[in-house]
């Protein structure tokens, strides 16, 4: 059934809007005249419903500091009930972002000098956060095994010392679009526990799913998990997030150390938009996107698989972030780059940012109307057949 409201084919028109993604092309790539596919938003209207709040919202005139309302809470008590979550409002801290609550759950269950895994090719904060923190980054790469993404338990294992005091997933993982199985989390858990690991687990990417989201909360209580609504319904730029545990230690430790770093504090829009985007109308919008951006994938998968099978699309089972590996072209990393950006006017994330064993790939975000990703592929195609012929 096609709802009238949700229009993810119309083109919105985002330059000069002050967008990261646009208007952010020139000092982040060099060039303004490219297609951006890069920055984790989307090129989507947001729900009708989310839209009605924010109307609503302004009606209010006043928009001085605000406190979690429990009608907040109780969209977030409902909303993880779809992950088998029974939480409490105690379990839950408002947080600014989940990039912010990373750094402050480094800082809260380590000291400086501490050891720190995490899985590369991952989300590039998860580096800074460490480092700046003055811990040390342990890195155990994932390994692309027939075409997927796994966790080499063997190495994460080996790489484990009476230092490690935290394990940083990204799970769903992004850029390679894992969704881990109860089975690899259950496995990580056993590892974590025998060693006193505690599991930080961010699930910013768990509603975007193609299959079946395990929360690291549902194999062990004793985990601090971060979330938002952000990437779901396209809403970053709002800066509202939150944390939950159902180990009141935990949750107690990563508060205090939450409050020293100011990053409680709501903003004006943080209970309307949470609850608006936690609401029934918006998980109807929810279900609409995730056809939509299933079908972009496999148009994408297909495309590069009819017409040129050089450029590999990693299997993705959750976000609307593409991995391309780009191996088989047989060309300089630097040159792929050069490439895409100059002569196909497509601005990707260079997959280097993610890790080392990022070489050779590039993250594609296929979250825009479909009319405009069949140009922009069709752009990379010709730029490296012409390379070719
Ligand atoms: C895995 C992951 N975590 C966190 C974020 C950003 O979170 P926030 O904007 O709440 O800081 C992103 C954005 O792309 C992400 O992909």
């Amino acid at each position: 059934m096609k709802i009238k409201s949700i229009n993810f084919d119309k083109i919105i028109d985002r330059k000069n809007t002050d967008s990261v993604k646009y208007d952010g092309l020139q000092s982040y790539f060099g060039v303004a005249d490219v297609k951006p596919l890069w920055v984790a938003d989307m090129d989507f209207a947001i729900p009708t419903c989310v839209q009605k709040a924010l109307k609503q919202k302004l009606k209010q005139q006043i928009f001085g500091y605000e406190i979690p309302s429990n009608s907040t809470f109780e969209a977030i008590i409902n909303w993880q009930k779809r992950n088998d979550l029974s939480l409490q409002k105690e379990d839950i801290l408002i947080c600014s972002g989940v990039v912010p609550s990373l750094k402050v759950a480094v800082e809260a269950f380590s000291d400086i000098g501490d050891e720190i895994i995490v899985f590369p090719p991952v989300y590039f904060p998860f580096f800074s956060v460490i480092k700046e923190s003055n811990r040390e980054l342990i890195e155990s790469n994932l390994v692309l095994k027939e075409g997927k993404y796994e966790i080499d338990f063997e190495d994460f294992n080996s790489k484990i010392t009476p230092k490690t005091k935290i394990l940083l997933i990204c799970s769903p993982h992004n850029p390679v679009g894992r969704v881990w199985s109860k089975e690899e989390l259950t496995k990580l858990d056993e590892i974590c526990k025998k060693h006193n690991i505690l599991v930080v687990s961010d699930e910013i990417h768990s509603d975007l799913v193609f299959s079946k989201f395990t929360s690291f909360a549902s194999i062990n209580k004793a985990s601090l998990i971060l979330n938002a609504p952000s990437k779901t319904f396209n809403v970053a730029g709002f800066n509202t997030s939150y944390a939950f545990s159902f180990d009141e230690v935990i949750l107690e430790k990563f508060k205090q150390k939450a409050k020293q770093n100011h990053i409680t504090s709501l903003n004006s829009i943080s209970n309307a938009l949470l609850q608006s985007c936690y609401s029934h109308d918006a998980q109807v919008w929810l279900s609409e996107l995730l056809k939509y951006l299933q079908s972009n994938i496999k148009f994408t998968e297909k495309y590069f698989a009819k017409n040129y099978p050089e450029i590999k699309v990693i299997k993705s089972e959750a976000t609307y972030l593409l991995w391309l590996n780009f191996k088989d072209i047989k060309l300089k990393h630097k040159k792929i780059k050069e490439i895409l950006l100059n002569r196909a006017k497509v601005a990707l994330n260079d997959g280097v940012s993610f890790g080392s064993n990022g070489k050779y790939f590039f993250r594609l975000n296929v979250a825009l109307p479909k009319k405009e990703l069949k140009l922009a592929l069709k752009n990379i195609l010709k730029s490296f057949h012409k390379l070719q012929n």
